[in-house]
């Protein structure tokens, strides 16, 4: 299978030279285009900055876009997600994003010859996610090892987490979880919010994802601001060069702190600019022959 489907299965050195790429994306450094080429982008599940930003990337390298509205295709009648990919790999794309709910759907379309960019796959990986987030550090501290993280919050619902989690670990960093004890699945050493908040360089917070939670937060949202969330007081407690990130969407007053959202230590918005970036160096090597 051609495409990206998970860090997992990329070496180290080709994350850098992923993260590279879209430096020189960036930097403007380098101006690859692909007149001719159309790729479509397949969200079964919402999305803004994943979906957008792919269509961005695209239309940067010169890429025609097709969008997709899944409630209002063949899918309403029963059509497979295997036989919509083959459909749009009959109609000549030279590629597909994906967003499923499903964990490791892309193991049902290993027969499907174009490539398939993973945009995010239930609660198992989001790769472009996790290359954005990366190259966000890297760009503020120009390294990963030995640095701290902790991601705070809904640890078990989040694919963010479980995919940053085992890159970040392989890269050095010291990777820890916080947040209520509901969403702490074990993957990673737990650390109080005092400690997160005295100890990290990178402070990840988590979205609560209401809509996968099978029962109801044991906790209102304003009990989970206070004890969670990230506030101007837990703020000014960080280390003096700490970074603050979200994949978002955010909870304003929840996960964080309505005036923290865009503080001076805030990388959430830039993140979302790298995820351009780090999308259109990861099109440009799958097309390549480099991924
Ligand atoms: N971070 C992220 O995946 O956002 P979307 O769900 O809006 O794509």
């Amino acid at each position: 299978m051609r495409g990206l489907f998970t860090l997992q299965t990329l070496s180290t050195q080709k994350i850098q030279e992923i993260i590279d790429l879209a430096l020189a994306f960036k930097g403007g450094k380098s101006s690859k285009k692909y007149p001719g080429k159309k790729m479509a982008t397949l969200f079964f599940e919402n999305s803004t900055r994943t979906q957008y930003s792919f269509q961005t990337a695209m239309i940067n390298l010169g890429i025609s876009v097709i969008g997709f509205n899944a409630s209002a295709s063949s899918v309403n009648k029963g059509e497979t997600l295997y036989d919509t990919v083959r459909t749009f790999e009959s109609l000549g794309m030279d590629g597909v994003v994906i967003r499923h709910s499903k964990d490791d759907y892309y193991k049902e379309l290993e027969n499907i010859k174009m490539p398939i960019f993973n945009g995010g796959d239930g609660a198992a990986n989001h790769p472009t996610q996790s290359l954005l987030d990366l190259m966000t550090i890297y760009e503020e501290y120009g390294h990963f090892a030995g640095l701290k993280v902790c991601m705070i919050g809904d640890i078990s619902h989040s694919r963010v987490a479980h995919g940053d989690l085992e890159i970040m670990k392989r890269l050095g960093m010291e990777v820890y979880i916080s947040g209520p004890s509901e969403f702490n699945d074990g993957c990673a050493p737990y650390l109080t919010m005092d400690e997160a908040i005295e100890k990290c360089d990178v402070i990840m917070l988590l979205r609560v994802q209401f809509e996968r939670h099978q029962e109801k937060m044991k906790m209102t949202v304003s009990e989970y601001h206070k004890l969670y969330g990230l506030t101007e007081e837990r703020v000014n407690k960080m280390k003096k060069n700490a970074i603050i990130m979200h994949p978002a969407p955010i909870n304003r007053g929840v996960e964080i702190a309505d005036s923290v959202a865009e503080c001076e230590k805030s990388r959430i918005y830039k993140q979302m600019t790298n995820g351009v970036f780090v999308r259109m160096a990861v099109i440009s090597m799958v097309l390549d022959g480099n991924l």
